[in-house]
């Protein structure tokens, strides 16, 4: 793609400056003032070296430079070289540039050769996949997607929370109270029963926390009663989960949830100790973090069975041993971030350097809207509100904003589930993903504000000023004799630098790890087509004209399904 500060940097280069190409890029500034042109070079730091007033150089910088096709004006103010970028050319550059890649617009090759490992969604077996998680899950797959887009190898695991001694009470609850009847109708509802039964009467009997214990002690010795019990709750929930992934379009490539590492863990155990690292405390054995600010990570409890901490150390190293990541992404909300420093620490302690490369990506929390939200999004279980639950209500309630709007020749079933679920993941995904936030449905449905539905109508509204253009028209578009200057309105050319930026913008948010970079960008997109489509006639009788802004808006249209796709969300043609 054309690099501006590229072209002007190779043409104010001369060998009397004493400055490399690149180091005059770098000088190259984006003054704040349109009036001051699109990219600015200030000369001071050449008057020495030519010894010259900074503003006669500015001048005969000017005067050398004309003629160049990506500059309509090139002028000295001062000791600045003002560049004014040929707008009609910029188009024609951007445009086919955005044709000849398609979908892949917006896609690199920086990571080319190197593994990066994405942890995200990570519920946990035999308790309701809740909005809560709806976090980790939408984000975690956005960033898997940005940096597969950025030409990373990605590793996309679901570290279940399919262990540790909850399921010790299970197994303790299914035996004195369960059916499998029951288990087998609505799996995870009924295991969260049995659950909370527990909790209730072991307020009465505070013997079943003794036999929880030992359940989950047998379990974890591998005794084949308690691991078939628990395989089944792992399977019946995993399936549940699975009817989740696929609303929202995610798979993933490994589901080596906590459990994996249960045989894992002696070596670790066995590692600390000789590392001098372990010490007891009444009975469980802990690393003293003291010195780092932190209270103690509990490694071992006094039973014996292993913890949390300890099978994230496990799970590090074996991660490390089998895929030799170049990062290991962990996105979890930031309620764990003592866990995570405390975890990173240990690994620092044991001498395992590659621990910087571990990241954990935090986010905030999302709390309900008082009112009638509640209520409608928790009817079956009390307090808990389901995801699944939450999409389908999102998938209804878009059926009936459609039906209202008498949306004619569209499969209704089919866009809702699109537009639906693309506006939960795309709310998810506009703040920056630090902030706590309230969910919403007025916000999260609204047509015309900055979200999804809006962003999706703008590709609809694109799809079907094409479907306008005839069949002749739109082959013409692909061949190159496009008379580019009928592009130079200030609202086409703030469209075509928004297309521009979008590689920039796809790489930024991988290495924030922040899909709303992208959201953000993507709304401003929409808003500009927008206003080219209200400001400008497209469908005009002069030829070349239509065929120029028809170019833009396929551009457009191509670009706003590229950036929909890295965030998960489909972009209907219809709507
Ligand atoms: N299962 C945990 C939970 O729902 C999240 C797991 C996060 N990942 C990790 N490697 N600790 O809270």
């Amino acid at each position: 793609m054309i690099d501006f500060k590229d072209i002007i940097a190779k043409e104010i280069y001369d060998e009397a400056m004493g400055l490399s190409t690149d180091e005059i890029r770098d000088l190259i500034e984006i003054p704040g003032d349109e009036k001051m042109g699109d990219y600015a070079f200030p000369c001071f730091r050449l008057a020495k070296a030519l010894r010259k007033a900074p503003q006669m150089i500015a001048a005969d910088i000017a005067g050398r430079i004309s003629g160049n096709d990506a500059f309509e004006n090139v002028e000295n103010v001062n000791a600045y070289v003002n560049f004014f970028i040929n707008r009609a050319f910029f188009a024609g550059q951007v445009i086919d540039e955005v044709e000849e890649k398609g979908s892949e617009y917006g896609r690199s090759d920086v990571g080319a050769g190197r593994k990066v490992i994405v942890e995200y969604s990570s519920p946990n077996i035999a308790k309701p996949f809740h909005i809560g998680h709806i976090r980790s899950t939408v984000i975690g797959n956005a960033i898997y997607k940005l940096y597969d887009a950025v030409g990373f190898d990605v590793i996309r695991i679901n570290h279940l929370g399919d262990y540790g001694t909850q399921f010790g009470k299970m197994i303790v609850a299914f035996r004195k109270w369960g059916s499998e009847e029951e288990l087998a109708k609505d799996p995870i509802k009924t295991l969260l029963g049995y659950y909370t039964k527990f909790h209730q009467e072991a307020k009465k009997d505070p013997s079943l926390e003794d036999e929880a214990r030992e359940a989950f002690v047998r379990l974890e010795a591998g005794e084949p009663e308690e691991t078939a019990l628990w395989k089944k709750f792992r399977e019946l929930s995993l399936a549940e989960f699975n009817r989740v992934y696929d609303m929202l379009g995610i798979t993933f490539d490994s589901y080596a949830g906590e459990s994996f590492y249960s045989d894992k863990m002696p070596r670790f155990i066995k590692e600390l100790k000789d590392k001098g690292l372990l010490i007891e405390s009444q009975g469980a054995q802990i690393v003293d973090l003291e010195k780092y600010g932190m209270s103690p990570a509990m490694i071992t409890k006094s039973d014996g069975s292993s913890l949390y901490v300890t099978r994230d150390i496990a799970a590090a190293v074996y991660r490390k041993e089998t895929y030799d990541f170049y990062k290991c992404i962990y996105v979890v909300a930031s309620q764990q971030n003592l866990h995570f420093r405390q975890w990173k620490q240990v690994l620092e302690l044991m001498g395992y350097t590659w621990q910087k490369d571990c990241i954990h990506v935090p986010f905030g929390l999302v709390s309900l809207s008082d009112g009638d939200d509640i209520k409608m999004m928790s009817t079956r279980e009390g307090t808990v509100v389901f995801l699944e639950d939450v999409l389908n209500t999102a998938v209804e309630k878009t059926a009936d904003i459609m039906k209202e709007k008498n949306a004619q020749g569209i499969d209704i079933d089919e866009v809702s589930k699109e537009v639906g679920i693309g506006a939960v993941i795309f709310q998810e995904l506009s703040n920056n993903r630090i902030k706590d936030y309230t969910f919403s449905w007025d916000k999260v449905l609204n047509f015309d504000g900055e979200t999804g539905p809006y962003v999706q109508y703008t590709h609809a509204r694109a799809s079907s000023v094409l479907r306008n253009a005839s069949e002749e028209e739109m082959a013409a578009l692909r061949s190159a004799d496009i008379d580019w200057s009928y592009l130079e309105s200030d609202s086409a050319y703030t469209l075509v630098k928004l297309l521009y930026r979008v590689p920039e913008i796809v790489l930024e948010a991988a290495e924030k790890y922040e899909p709303s970079i992208v959201t953000r960008h993507l709304v401003d997109i929409a808003q500009a087509f927008n206003k080219f489509y209200h400001d400008e006639h497209i469908l005009v009788d002069n030829r070349d004209e239509k065929l120029a802004k028809l170019a833009l808006v396929l551009a457009s249209k191509t670009v706003i399904a590229n950036c929909l796709g890295l965030l998960g969300i489909k972009a209907p043609e219809r709507m």
